[in-house]
């Protein structure tokens, strides 16, 4: 860390607001004409409208509120351009298992990893295997159990301790009764629709909690209290009525949505715990951290890995969604502080402490140097230590996908570039530099145009003019 330390004094003492805006302008400059020679713009979703007529298609909808999910235009692409069929794709950064339920339609294998317990159980919702000569079985099954949602006083309290504060008390105690209700269902012999109403509870307990339906980290805004209040009025001691009616509109759109993607797809993957001799097609599910993975999974392996590590200078991913892990009980206040520490972009030390290797990548060295002189306008100097153990956790994951993917096997990397007081920060010119060096030939760099995407504009103070576009990166190991 030393020498980062004394390029930071130097530079931070020099550097004025003209400087800076100097500076922007010759990067804006620069980074356009590096996308002009090595790389092209698209619209994935203009490109694929006849195969996937919408990002929410099939199970894609369900529990839309992932933070920073990637559109299912993003491994769909990768498995057509690369003709993968009855392959292996692993997803390491797996969130809301976007990857994993394109890999399962287009009958190939899929391993989805992510340390966040989310991963496992929105998988689970959205490849759910259902009977679909059963259906109306189905649709009486949510019936009974949205009528009896509220017929026992108990209620479950998650263990968060600030509970108190997200939600009104006039909703609060309806919550709880319906959450008693809903863990209560019988794993055995109705776990599919239990599964379901977890998901539609989801629904339900966002919409009447304090938290900000625009912004993904749980935050409270003076707007989302106003519509609360009105919420709270509408209401009008019909609550419990109101709240039956909700789940149980919310559960059948959801079961449709399962009941299409078995209707569309033969859904005949099985699940497995292990990855030696295992038949094909597989879905693994776990939720190893990162730096876990190269012990789990054998090199030369896996055919092809599609993914989207987290941001630099993004949003904390457990904050997002801690509200939903306090109600499926997966989490309580400890973990989920333990975990935060655990995150890639969060994290002040990277998995393999400092690398040397990295001070060698031209273009870091370069973004290092400019993070430094912008470190001036930062309200804490964590920033820079941040920047440094994200890239060597990119390194630690660029060289662990080196390892694991068999020769020719395809590396696929969505990302975002920040903009750090309006600096564009080269995070695509970063990884593909390291994919070089791990011994990958990059196949294509494409700049996808974000539509129609709400990215909020004060999710992060240093990057207050969002991203407009995202990088797909694809290499192939040599
Ligand atoms: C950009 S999101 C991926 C979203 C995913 N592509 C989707 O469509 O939902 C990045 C993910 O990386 C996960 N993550 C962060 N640090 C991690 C770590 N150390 N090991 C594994 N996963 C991690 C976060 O939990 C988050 O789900």
């Amino acid at each position: 860390m030393t020498k980062y330390k004394s390029i930071i004094s130097e530079k931070t003492k020099n550097t004025t607001k003209e400087q800076l805006s100097l500076y922007n302008q010759v990067e804006t400059k620069e980074s356009l004409r590096g996308k002009a020679i090595n790389s092209q713009t698209i619209s994935l979703r203009d490109k694929l409208i006849n195969t996937i007529p919408s990002t929410t298609y099939l199970t894609h909808g369900i529990h839309n509120f992932y933070p920073a999910k990637f559109i299912p235009q993003v491994p769909r692409y990768i498995i057509e351009k690369y003709r993968l069929k009855g392959k292996v794709i692993l997803d390491p950064f797996a969130g809301s298992g976007t990857t994993a339920v394109e890999s399962i339609i287009t009958g190939n294998s899929n391993i989805s990893s992510d340390i966040n317990p989310m991963t496992p159980f929105l998988i689970n919702v959205k490849l759910l295997k259902l009977d679909t000569s059963k259906e109306m079985k189905y649709f009486g099954v949510i019936s009974r159990h949205a009528e009896a949602i509220f017929s026992s006083e108990k209620e479950f309290s998650p263990r968060w301790s600030n509970v108190d504060y997200w939600y009104p008390p006039e909703i609060l105690p309806i919550i709880k009764q319906m959450w008693a209700y809903i863990h209560s269902i019988d794993e055995n012999t109705e776990s599919e629709i239990k599964t379901i109403l977890k998901a539609a509870g989801l629904f339900i307990s966002r919409k009447y909690s304090f938290s900000d339906d625009e912004t993904p980290k749980l935050t409270r805004s003076k707007f989302k209290n106003a519509r609360m209040e009105k919420l709270v009025d509408s209401l009008n001691n019909q609550g419990r009525i109101i709240f039956k009616n909700e789940l149980k509109v919310k559960a059948i759109e959801y079961l449709n949505s399962c009941l299409e993607i078995n209707n569309l797809y033969k859904l005949n993957f099985s699940k497995t715990s292990k990855l030696d001799n295992v038949t094909r097609p597989f879905l693994y599910v776990t939720t190893k951290s990162l730096n876990h993975l190269p012990s789990t999974i054998q090199s030369n392996t896996i055919d092809c890995i599609v993914t989207s590590p987290p941001y630099l200078y993004a949003q904390e991913y457990f904050r997002s969604t801690k509200i939903d892990l306090y109600w499926l009980d997966l989490l309580s206040d400890r973990q989920v502080k333990d975990l935060t520490k655990n995150e890639i972009g969060q994290k002040k030390i990277s998995f393999s402490g400092i690398d040397d290797h990295i001070a060698n990548i031209q273009s870091y060295k370069s973004v290092l140097e400019r993070i430094v002189e912008l470190s001036v306008n930062f309200k804490t100097q964590d920033n820079i230590q941040r920047f440094t153990s994200y890239f060597a956790d990119m390194q630690f994951f660029i060289r662990f996908a080196a390892d694991v993917l068999k020769i020719d096997g395809i590396l696929s990397i969505f990302i975002g570039e920040p903009k750090v007081f309006g600096c564009p920060i080269n995070v695509k010119d970063i990884i593909t530099e390291m994919m070089i060096n791990c011994g990958f030939k990059i196949e294509e760099a494409l700049f996808d145009i974000i539509k129609n995407r709400n990215l909020s504009k004060n999710r992060l103070n240093e990057n207050p003019e969002g991203i407009v576009g995202e990088w797909l990166i694809v290499g192939r190991k040599l």
